[in-house]
């Protein structure tokens, strides 16, 4: 059986633009800085975000450990959100690794006020960890897929700039982000020190994601990636799909968010379905069961007809969309939580 699969948008395949240009890139040592693919790639993504400079790493997970410890000493401390990506999936390589004091502030919408951060940020005292860093996740996956807006971000940044702190976003999805709002990606990217965004998420690229900031920074960051063992011999051929993606993919997250919208308007209305529609903003539908409902047995029925979703936490259910999902897709998917439920 075919799936339908709404687990999550790491899980499109490239397309055969992406293998022709596999199969022809030029290739050479990067750990040299000599694969010219990777050299275009990383200037390509430095001038769309409007940086100085950029890096290929081979995943999301490492985008964050490298920028944490690039931005920040050991024994530092990190404010970041509480639901955030690196806070809760990343192993807790933040302390085990990068031996930083992560401080988790709770936020409603993923965007904590800059008034929680200044509660924070005491006058410094011989018992406090040194404040470093201000991380943001955007757009916030556990929140789904809600934005951070640019002007969310620029008061985060007055904040920041005024207690000499660095802001980090990790933007695996921003390309989603500035798609929703219209808006060019630079006005994001321009209240941050550096970020982060991925290759295999939505743009449909099999690995890869890129670090971005000065060129002071990426050069630091280069060491870091080598530490963990990111350097990589002939990665143009991961970079090559990736220029593909910058050029083809990014218009195309639309399409992700026209079904996603469709997907969460249609299941809103089903009896037992608890969805709130202002905060589908992006490709990614969180949706609460009655707790009546176990939802398990939900995810279990979605299996046995075909379709693929994620348990979000005991009773929140998560489906993303992207490459591959149609809109004949979303129909069964709506169609079979109806019988699910009714
Ligand atoms: C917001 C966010 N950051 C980072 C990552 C990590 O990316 P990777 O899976 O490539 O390590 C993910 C992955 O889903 C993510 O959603």
């Amino acid at each position: 059986m075919d799936f339908i699969d709404l687990r999550s948008d790491t899980v499109t395949l490239p397309t055969q633009e992406m293998l022709d240009a596999i199969k022809n890139a030029k290739l050479g040592d990067d750990v040299y800085c000599e694969d010219a693919t990777v050299n275009k790639l990383q200037e390509m993504a430095a001038e769309k975000m409007g940086k100085e400079a950029a890096l290929l790493v081979p995943s999301g997970t490492q985008a964050n450990l490298a920028s944490l410890m690039t931005n920040c000493n050991r024994g530092e401390l990190v404010l970041l959100e509480a639901q955030s990506h690196i806070y809760w999936y990343e192993v807790g390589g933040i302390s085990s690794i990068a031996g930083l004091f992560p401080w988790p502030i709770k936020a409603a919408n993923g965007a904590f006020e800059p008034e929680q951060i200044e509660d924070i940020l005491r006058p410094d005292n011989i018992h406090y960890a040194t404040p470093s860093l201000i991380c943001i996740e955007n757009t916030h996956n556990r929140y789904g897929g809600i934005i951070v807006t640019p002007k969310q971000l620029k008061r985060i940044n007055e904040v920041a700039q005024r207690h000499q702190l660095k802001v980090y976003m990790d933007g695996a999805r921003i390309f989603n982000a500035a798609i929703a709002l219209n808006v060019d990606v630079k006005e994001f990217t321009k209240h941050v020190d550096n970020l982060m965004f991925c290759l295999s998420k939505g743009l449909s690229c099999p690995i890869g994601s890129l670090v971005i900031g000065s060129r002071g920074f990426v050069e630091k960051a280069r060491k870091m990636r080598k530490i963990l063992g990111g350097g990589m011999r002939q990665a143009g051929i991961i970079a090559a799909p990736g220029i593909v993606a910058l050029q083809t993919m990014v218009e195309r997250l639309r399409e992700d968010h026209e079904n996603a919208r469709l997907l969460a308007e249609k299941l809103s209305k089903i009896k037992g379905v608890n969805i709130d529609l202002k905060n589908v903003q992006t490709n990614i539908v969180t949706f609460d069961l009655d707790p009546s409902v176990d939802c398990n047995k939900f995810l279990l029925g979605f299996m046995e007809n075909g379709i693929l979703g994620l348990a979000a936490s005991t009773n929140r259910i998560r489906l993303v969309t992207h490459r591959g999902i149609e809109r004949q897709h979303v129909e069964k998917t709506v169609a079979t939580a109806e019988a699910l439920l009714g």
